[in-house]
């Protein structure tokens, strides 16, 4: 029988959108494994409505919370085993560096961080504390991506060895990410970093390879005020956000924060931090690229031609491994991630349109194509978000034959290729992955890393 002091205690930092993805199932389905014992951000209004929120719908007992400058009192006081970082992207590393100096294990949210001198710092705490960092890459458990991995793995077509990946965002997804922090690049790292970070894990895991070298294009060509007045739609530019000034209600791109969870997490919030979460997409100032290609070579030999746009009408991707032996393409088409708080219409249009549909084909040389089938899971991305809670909380879950865990250098091995696209951008010429983070120079397999 698992006493109170054999219970796992569990801190967060960053009490936004993403954070009850980790404390809901822990109080919830979890409690008899782990405890929630503090919570931490910049705002107080944030802080309130997860604590208020827990106590209301799971009857938590009231829970410490602690500014973001108190962030070492909260582990000094409350002393966790472990703490999950919730936070904006550019600050990731210095609460995972100070969590585990204080010798607490970490569970991080994607990306690890956003540049090589942040990813550096972390592996080299990581290295000198020998705490466990774990990465949550929840898109590598969901069935499909799952399915993917076993039939590589299974040598039906042979040794991979080359991918093509073409990643679409909607005009809600896509769009989302031009309202507020992440369309600043010192804070998200831009697309290539905080978003294709789940892709690039993706393909380093299906292949287990170490990526080598990138180059890449980018650009903003849709969203931003220069865009939008080229294309004659002056008039959506003319609100700097949308809370508070009349607008247009059949805007597409209109966020209504002022209703539901929107205005408890952020409009009301607004106070504490200066965050502002529906600013217009089509404003100046947007330093992002919204229209990205990059091109990796893996250690391995293999490569990888990747492109990700943020303002397409469908949403999905589709993917394709040629190997030796044959080629596999999977292809996903979603009508999930709606931003909540979107006009009606919006709504309407992209849950008439678009029906999820996923296929993984197999074709080996000579031989017919033969679908495989996808079992259809409940939960977060695709099924992903409960199989990685059961990982993280359930001491008893079982052995994972594909591996599907992620430390901090495959955490690394993914951000590091969003890193070197956004310095090949600039330089025009190709980036070495070793020339930024000296990750392992002797492996080639992503297995080899922790
Ligand atoms: N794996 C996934 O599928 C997935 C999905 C969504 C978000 N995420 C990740 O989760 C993290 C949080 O995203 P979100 O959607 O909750 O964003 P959010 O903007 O809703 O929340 C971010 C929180 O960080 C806080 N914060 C800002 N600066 C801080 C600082 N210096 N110190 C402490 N706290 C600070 C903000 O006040 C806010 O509460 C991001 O890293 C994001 O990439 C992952």
């Amino acid at each position: 029988m698992i006493t109170t002091q054999e219970k796992k205690r569990y801190a967060a930092v960053g009490t936004g959108g993403r954070l009850p993805m980790f404390i809901d199932p822990l109080v919830r389905d979890y409690s008899r494994h782990g405890e929630l014992v503090g919570l931490c951000d910049v705002s107080e209004t944030r802080l309130n409505v997860h604590r208020n929120r827990l106590v209301e719908e799971y009857g938590c007992r009231d829970l410490p919370l602690f500014p973001a400058s108190k962030f070492e009192r909260m582990l000094g006081e409350t002393r966790p085993d472990v703490v999950f970082v919730c936070t904006v992207d550019a600050f990731h590393h210095e609460y995972i560096i100070k969590a585990v100096e204080f010798g607490c294990d970490v569970v991080t949210e994607k990306p690890m961080t956003v540049d090589e001198t942040k990813c550096r710092a972390i592996l080299e705490a990581v290295e000198r504390t020998g705490r466990k960092v774990r990465v949550a890459f929840n898109y590598r458990w969901a069935p499909g991506a799952s399915r993917v991995r076993e039939s590589i793995a299974s040598g039906v077509i042979g040794t991979v060895r080359s991918v093509a990946m073409e990643y679409m965002l909607n005009t809600s997804h896509g769009a989302d990410y031009f309202r507020r922090w992440h369309s600043y690049k010192n804070l998200s790292g831009g697309l290539l970093v905080h978003k294709a970070t789940h892709h690039f894990d993706l393909v380093n895991w299906w292949i287990d390879a170490i990526p080598r070298q990138v180059f890449s294009y980018g650009d903003l060509v849709f969203y931003g005020k220069d865009n939008a007045i080229a294309r004659g739609d002056e008039a959506l530019t003319r609100y700097p956000r949308y809370a508070g000034v009349p607008g247009d209600v059949n805007d597409p791109f209109r966020l209504d924060i002022t209703k539901g969870n929107l205005k408890k997490l952020y409009y009301d919030a607004e106070k504490d931090s200066g965050y502002i979460r529906d600013e217009n997409v089509f404003r100046e100032g947007i330093d992002i690229e919204d229209s990205m290609s990059v091109l990796v070579k893996y250690r391995t030999g293999a490569t990888l031609t990747y492109s990700l746009n943020a303002f397409c009408p469908v949403e999905g991707f589709r993917v394709s491994f040629n190997g030796d032996r044959g080629r596999i393409d999977y292809l996903e088409r979603h009508a999930s991630h709606i931003i909540s708080g979107q006009s009606d219409r919006e709504l309407a249009r992209e849950q008439a349109g678009e029906a999820r549909c996923e296929e993984l084909t197999i074709t080996p040389h000579f031989e017919k194509s033969h679908r495989v089938e996808i079992p259809v899971a409940d939960g977060g991305h695709g099924g992903g978000d409960p199989l990685l809670q059961r990982r993280i909380f359930d001491p008893d879950a079982a052995p994972d034959p594909l591996k599907r865990d992620a430390g901090h250098e495959q955490g690394a091995a993914s951000v590091l290729v969003g890193v070197a696209a956004n310095h090949s951008m600039t330089s025009n010429q190709p980036v070495a992955i070793l020339d930024l983070v000296s990750l392992k120079p002797d492996a080639r397999h992503l297995h080899e890393l922790v």
